[in-house]
């Protein structure tokens, strides 16, 4: 862990949302040297250990919510529908309930989020564009726009109202890059432990865009921009590169899927209205 000297200490209170989803699984249990009471929230109980408590929420509840942030603390904002899905699907989980997570955290003195943004917030650039935190919104689906929405959220309760929000849009976190545009995504789980530490140390943060993956070879995204964060991904998927072209086929390069930085996603079918 970085620590520079006008870092924040440790913090008394870090609420995690989402906590038993796929990263929640992955840092729970990771983060005792950030704060003193961790709360794990989601839509059931999560089993918790050492110094974290169990708190269920659902995000489209705005009493819920403000009920979970009673008491302040940052935020580590990971709770919501993760990939494309029917507009309802995404109207509670993620705009309803990015929504009512800035309120509460307006209402109930959260002074810093980090919002879980994504790469599908940009799916529709090529590959070939290397994009920074400046670079225009191309969501490539229904579930990206949902994200667009939330960092929008982010900044009008940054400018309005100086909550601080780490834009975090994450690559392919998991444990290991599954297939070939991963080994460019990809942003390990102790990368990510990185992140969150710089997050809640940082003395200024603002409210800036930063692109999660590790420090891999093939890189699309530049995040230059952020330096003064302090985060410096140390893993990279090239360690896998082996292993995942011997499990794949060599895709067509007339793809659509692998000429855009999305992905299968900017493929997926759009869960719209059906005509009769
Ligand atoms: N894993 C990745 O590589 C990746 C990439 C880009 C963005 N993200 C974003 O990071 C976050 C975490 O990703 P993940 O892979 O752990 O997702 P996940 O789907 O595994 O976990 C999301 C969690 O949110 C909870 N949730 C859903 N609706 C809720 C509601 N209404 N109220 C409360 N909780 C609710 C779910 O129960 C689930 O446990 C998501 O916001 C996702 O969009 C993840």
């Amino acid at each position: 862990m970085a620590i520079f000297p006008t870092d924040r200490p440790r913090r008394s209170r870090l609420v995690i949302t989402g906590a038993a989803g796929g990263i929640g699984k992955m840092i729970r249990g990771k983060l005792d040297h950030i704060a003193d009471e961790i709360v794990l929230s989601d839509l059931t109980d999560v089993s918790c250990s050492g110094n974290e408590r169990s708190q269920t929420c659902d995000l489209a509840d705005l009493d819920a919510v403000r009920a979970l942030l009673k008491g302040g603390g940052d935020v580590l904002h990971f709770g919501g529908q993760s990939t494309e899905a029917p507009f309802e699907r995404i109207l509670n989980a993620n705009l309803i309930g990015s929504y009512n997570l800035y309120e509460a955290a307006r209402l109930e003195g959260v002074r810093r989020v980090l919002f879980a943004s994504s790469n599908h917030v940009i799916g529709f650039h090529p590959r070939e564009t290397l994009l920074d935190a400046d670079s225009p919104m191309r969501p490539d689906s229904l579930y990206g726009v949902s994200k667009v929405y939330g960092e929008g959220l982010a900044h009008l309760y940054h400018d309005k109202f100086g909550i601080e929000s780490l834009l975090l849009r994450i690559g392919s976190c998991f444990k290991e890059p599954s297939d070939r545009r991963q080994l460019a995504t990809w942003m390990s789980p102790q990368d990510m432990i990185h992140a969150i530490e710089r997050f809640v140390m940082v003395p200024r943060l603002g409210c800036p865009v930063v692109y999660g993956r590790s420090n891999n070879s093939e890189n699309w995204w530049d995040n230059s921009k952020t330096d003064y964060l302090g985060w410096n991904p140390q893993d990279t998927a090239e360690v896998f590169r082996g292993k995942v072209e011997a499990a794949t086929e060599v895709p067509s390069p007339l793809d659509p899927a692998v000429k855009y930085q999305g992905g299968a996603f900017v493929t997926a079918d759009h869960p719209g209205t059906k005509e009769e």
